[in-house]
């Protein structure tokens, strides 16, 4: 039995189990138990697992991810899980194949509608032009690409890049149905192998995809090939809120709400609980910026998006 159905099995057998009992907040970890006082030393007993279950990884379990070129990584994390690398891709895969027909429904109901203001933030960031070449790396149902043709217009050119075939299918309809669709290609790939010639595009962006990618430092060397020299890339990724009581409710609302409208929505609770475990073992800031400069970029920025909850990285290509 793995940790995530021993606590789902433990919930099931506390009575009372719908109301809460107590927290507990230790800098960045916290645990939310449910049940009657009396059976409080039980909890006491299984509070690791429930720490576990609900941590935000510490810096040298987050930069197992692949941090060393020298030394390729042997597994990654798929949410809390370290699984063997060659497998994570198959398990993003089934991941996404998972949720696509909803994922934008869910996107929009778990963030109240703010993922359309980040992404409209981080493509007016990028300051395009008309007649830039764009790659949308991770583009999955195309909201960031939709956003820069509206910029590039058609003499220039945006491509939805995306492992997963489900993904791009459910985003069709939006770009079909948008005035600038006739500058949108579409490529299924995998970010870690672009199959563009070096210095293609003017610009690349990544957004809420690359803490998917299993060398993610890879698929960002491989952005870094693509671009022209001065080129720019532009990653936005969920992070970590700084004020400790905010994240403090961002965690209870992402490991509570978020798997209950996944279950009700998408009919997997599984699918919307490994979302924040794998926001918790995902870089945070200064560690991007860091594997940003090392694989090649120079002037790295980073800008806080609703306390942290994401982040925007602008970064130019030396
Ligand atoms: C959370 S979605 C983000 C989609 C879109 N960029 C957005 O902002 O709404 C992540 C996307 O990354 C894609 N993805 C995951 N691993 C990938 C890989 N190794 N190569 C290319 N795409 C990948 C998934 O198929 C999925 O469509």
């Amino acid at each position: 039995m793995d940790d995530t159905e021993e606590v789902e099995r433990m919930l099931i057998n506390f009575p009372a189990r719908s109301r809460y009992y107590f927290v507990i907040t230790l800098d960045s970890y916290f645990a939310v138990c449910y049940g009657a006082p009396t059976i409080s030393f039980c909890l006491e007993e299984h509070t690791e697992i429930f720490m576990k279950q609900r941590k935000w990884l510490d810096k040298n379990h987050r930069q197992d991810r692949g941090a060393d070129p020298e030394h390729p990584q042997k597994t990654a994390y798929f949410g809390y899980r370290k699984v063997p690398a060659d497998k994570k891709t198959q398990r993003v895969l089934q991941h996404f194949n998972s949720i696509a027909r909803r994922y934008d429904l869910m996107n929009t109901l778990l963030s109240f509608g703010i993922h359309h203001l980040w992404k409209r933030t981080a493509v007016k960031t990028m300051a395009l032009k008309p007649g830039d070449r764009v790659l949308d790396v991770c583009g999955g149902t195309g909201d960031l690409a939709i956003l820069a043709a509206e910029t590039v217009g058609e003499s220039g050119r945006v491509i939805i890049y995306d492992i997963n075939r489900a993904m791009i299918d459910a985003g069709l309809h939006k770009v079909n149905n948008s005035a600038s669709k006739k500058c949108i290609g579409f490529i299924q790939g995998n970010a870690e192998e672009l199959p563009f010639p070096d210095g293609y595009f003017d610009y690349a962006m990544v957004g809420f995809g690359i803490r998917n990618v299993t060398r993610m430092d890879q698929g960002f060397k491989e952005m870094c090939r693509i671009l022209k020299p001065g080129g720019k890339m532009m990653c936005l990724e969920f992070s970590r809120p700084t004020a400790p009581l905010f994240r403090w409710l961002y965690d209870i609302y992402s490991f509570h709400v978020m798997p209950l409208l996944g279950e009700l929505i998408v009919g997997s609770r599984k699918a919307y609980t490994h979302l924040p475990e794998s926001i918790r073992t995902f870089a945070l800031p200064d560690e991007l910026t860091a594997i940003l400069k090392r694989v090649g970029f120079s002037q790295v920025t980073a800008r806080k998006l609703t306390n942290g909850i994401a982040m925007l990285h602008l970064a130019v290509k030396a």
